[in-house]
């Protein structure tokens, strides 16, 4: 069944966390002209956005659970730099570049978890032992008499900016970079309500995809391919009465859940889906007798009723919170689902070197119940695509994406034809310009 243009919801406007739907036409400024495939296949632009926006934002590094003790830290990459993020004694986090001021090894190989506790409280280069603080600062040099000059003078790995906010560990190697509070802009007043500080792992994993990350990004960010590659989820989620917000730098849609979509007719039967998630809140789908179009706010009833007796709080969400897939956009590369009882994010990564290659991170969460014990922390994987399932719907996104890469490397492929339907894309691409080039976007010359 075709879908006919008014029945869209186009939003581009007011934060608000919740609340009734306003409708709006797509904000004009951001036009609809093609947006250069060259973005996502040019070794220059990728260079661009190593200068201009990965070095300049705010990033996500890692889970502030993930080191609770003094000497804890978490080793991550961005590009071709690796950073660390360590809990100092004083409950705050400093992160620096992680590199040896000696011939430039890496201080610690490889991206994962670890303490200084169980290394007698120092980084210790593993090449000439040279030692270094949780801070970073140059503790140690084996044979120091040996080096006429002195030690470095700076005394230090170079630091990066570190901020903690939602349970995450943020980072910018921007050392002008303004305060993460107001990177974020409405981020916070918007998903603070779902105490994310409240859910723990269940799924932590790296796979190589063969794909520009902004590729992936867009795939994130539109419900208009439900039907093309997902066509079972019309019988789980409405990907038609979407609404849209797009603010400064973020944006989201709010996608209701246990929901039927408008392209296809009502079923008489209760769709396994549907079951599932009343199943999943504490509902026995026999018992139900209400109309299929009324499982949504049977759901929601249900979990505004039973919620605090499950030991779960959802006192500062309201309703359709209760049941949809309210889903952020944190530029450049943060793509949350935010539910109730889970957040499902994914994190975005370009290649060091390679324009059509990127690190796809899928971390989910779910809510722990008051009185529950918290669960030991999953264990991270890291393969390539294709290597293992990564559950059928990421599965079906993941299929389609290096076709998409190898389609936007054809020489008659121009650039992204983009609809309203794709409107966070475009303001996606809007910010993006405003970082590389400036507020007056691209120039005479620019993609
Ligand atoms: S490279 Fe680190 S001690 Fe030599
Ligand atoms: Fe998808």
């Amino acid at each position: 069944m075709d879908v006919k243009r008014e029945q869209f919801v186009k939003r581009v406007s007011e934060p608000v966390p919740g609340g009734t739907p306003v409708e709006k036409a797509p904000d004009p400024e951001l036009g609809y002209a093609l947006i250069p495939a060259e973005r996502y296949t040019s070794k220059e632009f990728m260079q661009l956005e190593w200068e201009r926006l990965w070095t300049k934002v705010w990033l996500l590094g890692g889970r502030s659970d993930d080191i609770p003790e003094a000497g804890d830290y978490i080793c991550t990459n961005i590009g071709k730099e690796s950073v660390l993020l360590v809990r100092q004694r004083d409950g705050s986090v400093a992160g620096f570049y992680n590199i040896c001021l000696h011939r430039g090894n890496r201080l610690v190989p490889e991206e994962g978890l670890g303490s200084v506790k169980d290394k007698d409280g120092v980084f210790r280069c593993s090449y000439h032992h040279w030692a270094y603080s949780p801070k970073g600062k140059l503790l140690h040099v084996p044979d120091r008499e040996t080096f006429p000059q002195g030690a470095p003078p700076c005394g230090r790995v170079r630091p990066i900016k570190v901020e903690e906010w939602g349970s995450f560990v943020w980072f910018s190697l921007n050392p002008e970079a303004e305060p993460l509070r107001d990177y974020l802009g409405v981020i916070p007043e918007h998903l603070d309500p779902y105490h994310m500080e409240r859910m723990a792992w269940t799924r932590d994993v790296t796979v190589e995809w063969d794909c520009n990350w902004k590729a992936s990004v867009d795939a994130f960010s539109e419900t208009y391919h439900v039907q093309g590659i997902h066509p079972q989820l019309k019988w789980y989620l409405d990907d038609v009465n979407v609404q849209y917000d797009c603010y400064d730098k973020h944006n989201r849609y709010l996608i209701p859940f246990a929901a039927v979509s408008p392209r296809v007719s009502l079923p008489s039967i209760m769709p396994p889906l549907f079951a599932g998630m009343m199943e999943a809140a504490g509902m026995d789908p026999a018992e139900y007798e209400g109309r299929i179009d009324g499982v949504r706010e049977a759901l929601q009833k249900f979990k505004r009723e039973n919620g605090a007796a499950q030991g779960k709080d959802y006192s500062a969400l309201n309703d359709d919170q209760l049941t949809d897939d309210y889903h952020y956009t944190i530029f450049p590369n943060v793509s949350l689902n935010v539910h109730s009882d889970d957040v499902m994010m994914f994190r975005q990564r370009p290649h060091p070197t390679d324009p059509n290659k990127m690190l796809y991170d899928i971390w989910m969460f779910e809510l722990v119940p008051e009185g529950e014990k918290w669960p030991e922390r999953v264990p991270h994987q890291h393969f390539r695509h294709g290597d293992k399932t990564i559950g059928q719907v990421l599965d079906q996104d993941a299929f389609n994406l290096p076709h998409v890469q190898a389609g936007m490397n054809s020489e008659a492929f121009e650039g992204l034809w983009i609809g309203d339907q794709e409107i966070r894309l475009r303001h996606f691409h809007k910010t993006l310009g405003d970082y590389l080039y400036g507020h007056n976007g691209p120039g005479e010359g620019d993609i």
